[in-house]
């Protein structure tokens, strides 16, 4: 609990830098989305941007996405006491268009910092830019050499990078079986993997009720 109460406090450091910074994407943006979950969670989310409500309130994956996500975890088992979620970027994008070269550049070096503080073993990556930034251990300009998440999803891959050790699994944006229905089938059967990989005890095609997705942290 201690070291929890630790890195919480660490993460907030790492919030208060981002306010103090004048960061692209800041002046359009409503609000910094900087992180929700268990600061001492073994697994890590890591999104693309916050899109319209996560704007709104601060907070990642809290829209139709974070919905989806939110299914996703329940199918494992998990709630936000078992995971931390954060983004790529830490504003969001006008009009929720990709994150360009130099906003990954300005932005990652914070999502680094929480990585370093969270020290998760396993990093789940949701869609192609997040996949594409840890596999190229950090390096936005190697991101363009990483192969697309069509290809690498549901594959887990074990990462030295930066004085950390850590097991990245790409998974498909939670998005995109919004606009690509069938995909929720690889989708889910991923996720289920990703359990088993995990140690977990999963329920197949059925969401666990009986955990509410009620408790997490917030800076
Ligand atoms: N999509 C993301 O990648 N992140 C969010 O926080 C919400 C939607």
């Amino acid at each position: 609990m201690d070291e929890q109460k630790d890195k919480q406090k660490e993460l907030e450091k790492v919030a208060e830098e981002i306010r103090e910074s004048d960061l692209p994407l800041k002046e359009s943006a409503t609000n910094l989305v900087f992180g929700k979950g268990n600061p001492d969670a073994e697994i890590m989310f890591i999104g693309e941007a916050p899109g319209e409500k996560e704007d709104l309130q601060g907070v990642p994956f809290v829209g139709a996405a974070g919905r989806e996500l939110d299914k996703l975890l329940h199918l494992l088992g998990l709630t936000l006491a078992d995971v931390y979620i954060a983004n790529i970027l830490k504003y969001r994008p006008p009009n929720n268009r990709d994150p360009l070269p130099d906003e990954i550049r300005a932005h990652t070096p914070y999502l680094v910092k929480q990585i370093r503080i969270i020290k998760p073993k396993v990093i789940a990556t949701l869609g192609n830019f997040a996949t594409k930034f840890v596999l190229a251990k950090f390096d936005v300009e190697s991101m363009k050499r990483i192969g697309g998440i069509s290809f690498l999803h549901g594959k887990p891959v074990h990462i030295e990078a930066d004085g950390l050790d850590f097991t990245v699994i790409p998974m498909y944006h939670p998005a995109a079986m919004l606009y690509k229905p069938p995909l929720r089938k690889v989708i889910e059967e991923d996720f289920l993997k990703m359990g088993e990989f995990l140690g977990l005890e999963t329920r197949k095609g059925e969401a666990r009720k009986d955990k509410p997705l009620t408790e997490f942290f917030q800076p």
